[in-house]
């Protein structure tokens, strides 16, 4: 079963977004070395959110260095229509695909169309969206449900102050696994962990680092 026996008790997320791609290979090496297990992958269509991103060419190279190593990768889709992109993600090797709530019209049947190709399945929201909202999706069957805590679709920005409580409040209302996506870093993981989140993706806090394995190391020893 998808992100079951994947999570050790909580998880920091590489966001491969913020990597130096031409040194992509080699970071995620590093990475894996220093213990990352679960790798956040993401996929921008420039409508959803302005900017294209990475998509299935980059993750199909990866992902046999990354399934080598124990890891699996979990795909955030920042696209309209993501059903449309799950065969293609599933054959390049993803394996947990969230999509944006705000997305879908119909999330318990894009949850199922995930499942169909083998997928975990988790559903994303953004800040001005309501946390009632993502949870009564979520608890459509999804593994994990993603609180935004930036507007998404680029790395780099800072951590919005009311994602807190917008974090304890999906706690509350979802019995998946909360991750939270933008600005997290060695100085509020602790806090956005202590709200109720469990995934914990860091992009610049780790990529915009001098030594990758020590700033992945600082964040999970920052846990605990
Ligand atoms: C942006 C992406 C994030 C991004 C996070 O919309 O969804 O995953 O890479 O980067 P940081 O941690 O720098 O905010
Ligand atoms: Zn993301």
């Amino acid at each position: 079963m998808a992100w079951r026996g994947w999570v050790r008790t909580v998880e920091v997320e590489p966001s491969l977004y913020a990597a130096d791609f031409a040194e992509l290979g080699n970071q995620i090496e590093q990475l894996l070395d220093a213990g990352a297990r679960v790798f956040h992958f993401d996929i921008g269509d420039g409508h959803f959110v302005p900017p294209v991103t990475i998509g299935p060419v980059v993750l199909r190279s990866i992902a046999p260095l990354i399934h080598r190593g124990g890891g699996v990768i979990d795909c955030h889709l920042m696209v309209d229509d993501p059903a449309h992109h799950f065969p293609e993600l599933a054959e390049s090797g993803g394996d947990s695909v969230t999509f944006h709530v705000e997305a879908a019209s119909n999330p318990g049947v894009v949850i199922a169309q995930a499942r169909e190709h083998g997928l975990g399945v988790g559903i994303a929201f953004n800040p001005g969206t309501g946390v009632e909202e993502a949870a009564a999706a979520a608890n459509l069957g999804a593994d994990l449900c993603l609180c935004m805590s930036i507007v998404p679709g680029y790395s780099g920005q800072e951590l919005m102050e009311d994602a807190y409580a917008r974090i304890e409040r999906l706690r509350a209302l979802v019995d998946c696994h909360v991750q939270v996506d933008g600005g997290v870093n060695d100085d509020n993981i602790e806090a956005v962990h202590a709200a109720g989140a469990d995934l914990l993706v860091v992009g610049s806090g780790i990529f915009a680092r001098e030594n990758l394995p020590r700033a992945y190391r600082a964040l999970v020893e920052a846990l605990g």
